[in-house]
C-alpha cells in the first residue's frame, strides 16, 4: 500500500538566497528578491522550495554560522518580508521549507558568548568543552573546514568542538536543557506557517561516546565514523519529532552522510517517526569521484531505488549550493551542454523521492573557471588552496586547478537572468562575479525559446504531475550491463513508462529487450527530434539522447 503525501508528489526547488535575485542594488540577493521571481518559479512548474540560511550571521560560512534563529539577516529582508514571502507563495499554490542548522551555530550566538566566559556559566554546556590531552586537543578529529575539530579558548583553558571551522561550534546535544531551547525555536517558526526544514548536518549531533581517537596516526584525521549517527541519533530524532514536528502538516529533509539504504530505513522509515527524507547523494560524490561512469551511476542509483521503494522516502539531486554543477562534472558543458543538462533532468524527474532542482539548473547553468583565488568567496574554497599552496607546496596553477573543478563556488555565482553586465541579479558589481557565459547562457533567453533546457525541464515537471507512477511506480532496470545506456521502468497501475538514457558523449547502439514493446507507445519527452517511424529496439543513441515512452501494452517480464 502506498502512503501518499503532498512531499512525495511535489517537485522541489533550492534557493540559494545570496545569487538569486538583488533587489536593492547592494550585490546580494534578498527576500522582496525571491518574492518578485515567485511567478517565474510557478511558471517552471515547481512547488516546493527550499531556501539556504537567512537568519542573522556573521557569515563566515554564509549563513551556516547562526547568531540568531528568530532574526532576518539585514541584507535579506527582514521578518515581515519572510511572512510576505510565505503568504505570497502559498497564495500561488508553492510550499516553503527553511535551513534547520541545528548541529552548530555562530561563535557571535549570544548561547556560545555566554558558554565561553566561565566554566560555571548556565551556557556553558549548550556546547562541547574538554580538556586538552598531553599537551594537545582532546583527539584527533578533523574538522571540515580546518585541520583539528577543537579549537582552544585562553579564557577557560579548554577546547570547544566544531565539526565545521572554528566559527561554527557544535552544540550539546545531550544537554535537555539546550534541545528544549532548540525545539521552542522550531515551534517559533513552525507558527510562522512555513511547510518543513532541511536539517543542516544532523548526521553529527550524536557522537561516539568518550570521543575516541581514530585509529591509525597520530594527526589529525578526516574520517566521519565517530562524528556521526552516535548512539542517540535516533533518540534524539525521535524527541525532536514528538515534541514540536509531529504537531504539523510539514516535511523534513536531512542532511544525513554517509548513508546506507539500511541506515535510511532506521532513520526515515514512516514507522520510525524521525524524518521524511535524507537527500540521496552517493551518486552525486561517487560518481564525480569515479570519473564519468554510466554503470557506476546506474549501480548505485538501482540499489537506492530498489532498496527504498515503498519502505523510505528520499530526496534525489544532481546539484546543491555544496556541490560543483553536473553539466560540467558527469555532464558536457561545452559542445553537449543543453543535451546533457536535459539528460540529467531527466534522470532527476523521473527517479522515486522528492526531486531537488538547485536554482540555474533548469538553465544549464555550468561552474566558473575564476582567475584568481582573489575572487573566490567560499571558506572551505579558501582553506582549501591555502592548504595546497601554503601546506603541501603545490604550484599556484595546479592549486587553482583544483579549486576550478572542486570549489562550492561553482554553484554559487549569480543567477543569470539575461545578458546585461550584472547578469539581471543586481544593479551593482555582486558580492561574487557572474559566470562570464552569462550571454549565452540566462533565463530571458531560456523563456524565449520553445526548444531551451528551461522548456524542458517545465515538460518535465508536468510530466511527474500527470504520472503518478513517476512519483510511486515500481522502478525495473534494463540493460544493467550496459556501458553506456541507463534505461529503466516506472509502473504505477497500468501506467508504464520508460527511460532512455545516453549518459555519454558517445552514439552507442540501444538494444531493447524484445519483451518490451514500443510499436504502439506514445513518446512523451525527448531532448533531440525523433522520427516516429524509427524503430528504437535496434538504433544507435545520439549523445546524451534522452526519451520518456509510454508503453502501451504492460509486459509480463
Ligand atoms: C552543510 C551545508 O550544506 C554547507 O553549506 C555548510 O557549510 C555546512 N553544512 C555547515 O553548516
Amino acid at each position: 500500500m502506498t502512503d501518499s503525501k503532498w512531499w512525495k508528489e511535489s517537485v522541489a526547488y533550492q534557493i540559494y538566497p545570496r545569487s538569486f535575485y538583488d533587489s536593492n542594488g547592494d550585490g546580494i540577493g534578498d527576500l522582496p528578491g525571491i518574492l518578485q521571481k515567485l511567478d517565474y518559479l510557478k511558471t517552471l512548474g515547481v512547488d516546493l522550495l527550499w531556501l539556504n540560511p537567512i537568519y542573522a550571521s556573521p557569515d563566515a560560512d554564509n549563513g551556516y554560522d547562526i547568531s540568531d534563529y528568530l532574526a532576518i539577516q539585514p541584507q535579506f529582508g527582514t521578518m515581515a518580508d519572510v511572512e510576505r514571502m510565505i503568504e505570497e507563495a502559498h497564495r500561488r499554490g508553492m510550499r516553503i521549507i527553511m535551513d534547520l542548522v541545528i548541529n552548530h551555530t555562530s561563535d557571535q550566538h549570544p548561547w556560545f558568548v555566554e558558554s565561553r566566559k566561565s566554566k560555571d556559566k548556565p551556557y556553558r554546556d549548550f556546547y562541547i568543552w574538554r580538556d586538552g590531552k598531553d599537551g594537545r586537543e582532546p583527539n584527533n578529529w578533523q574538522a571540515h573546514f580546518n585541520k583539528s575539530a577543537w579549537t582552544f579558548d585562553e579564557q577557560t583553558n579548554q577546547y570547544y568542538l566544531h565539526t565545521f571551522s572554528p566559527y561554527q561550534p557544535d552544540l550539546n546535544w545531550e544537554n535537555p536543557k539546550l534541545r528544549a531551547a532548540l525545539y521552542e525555536m522550531i515551534e517559533a517558526w513552525l507558527k510562522k506557517d512555513i511547510d518543513g526544514f532541511r536539517l543542516d548536518a544532523i548526521s553529527f549531533i550524536s557522537k561516539a561516546p568518550g570521543f575516541p581517537d581514530h585509529p591509525g596516526a597520530d594527526d589529525y584525521i578526516f574520517d566521519r565514523k565517530n562524528m556521526i549517527h552516535g548512539p542517540e541519533y535516533h533518540t534524539y530524532l525521535r524527541e525532536l519529532y514528538q515534541t514540536v514536528l509531529s504537531k504539523y502538516d510539514i516535511v523534513t529533509v536531512g542532511e544525513c552522510l554517509d548513508l546506507t539504504v539500511e541506515s535510511t530505513i532506521e532513520m526515515a522509515a514512516p514507522e520510525r517517526n524521525e524524518l521524511n527524507m535524507p537527500f540521496l547523494f552517493e551518486h552525486i560524490s561517487e560518481t564525480i569521484k569515479c570519473g564519468k561512469n554510466p554503470q557506476r551511476l546506474k549501480e548505485i542509483l538501482t540499489r537506492w531505488q530498489l532498496g527504498l521503494h515503498q519502505k523510505a522516502w528520499s530526496g534525489p539531486a544532481f546539484n546543491n549550493h555544496d556541490s560543483p554543477r553536473v553539466v560540467s562534472t558527469f555532464g558536457n558543458e561545452t559542445q553537449y551542454r543543453e543535451a546533457s543538462a536535459k539528460l540529467f533532468g531527466t534522470l532527476l524527474l523521473t527517479l522515486e523521492g522528492t526531486p531537488f532542482i538547485y536554482q540555474g539548473e533548469e538553465i544549464g547553468m555550468t561552474n566558473v573557471v575564476f582567475s584568481t583565488i582573489a575572487d573566490y568567496r567560499d571558506i572551505d574554497t579558501l582553506n582549501t588552496h591555502h592548504a595546497l599552496v601554503e601546506e603541501k607546496g603545490v604550484d599556484s596553477v595546479t592549486a587553482l586547478a583544483t579549486i576550478h573543478a572542486t570549489s562550492r563556488d561553482n554553484a554559487r555565482t549569480p543567477m543569470q537572468w539575461d545578458d546585461s553586465p550584472h547578469v539581471g541579479f543586481s544593479t551593482v558589481e555582486p558580492w561574487i562575479k557572474v559566470n562570464p557565459n552569462y550571454t549565452t547562457i540566462n533565463v530571458q533567453q531560456s523563456i524565449a525559446d520553445s526548444n531551451s533546457i528551461f522548456a524542458y525541464y517545465q515538460k518535465l515537471i508536468q510530466l511527474r504531475k500527470t504520472h503518478l507512477s513517476l512519483v510511486y511506480g515500481e522502478y525495473e532496470l534494463f540493460l544493467e550491463n550496459h556501458p553506456e545506456i541507463y534505461c529503466f521502468a516506472r509502473t504505477w497501475d497500468d501506467d508504464r513508462l520508460l527511460v532512455i538514457l545516453n549518459c555519454t558523449p558517445r552514439q552507442p547502439v540501444l538494444a531493447l529487450p524484445a519483451a518490451i514493446e514500443l510499436a504502439d507507445s506514445e513518446l512523451l519527452i525527448s531532448n533531440y527530434p525523433v522520427d516516429l517511424a524509427d524503430n528504437l529496439h535496434l538504433r544507435v543513441l545520439r549523445p546524451y539522447e534522452a526519451r520518456v515512452y509510454r508503453l502501451h501494452e504492460p509486459v509480463e517480464l
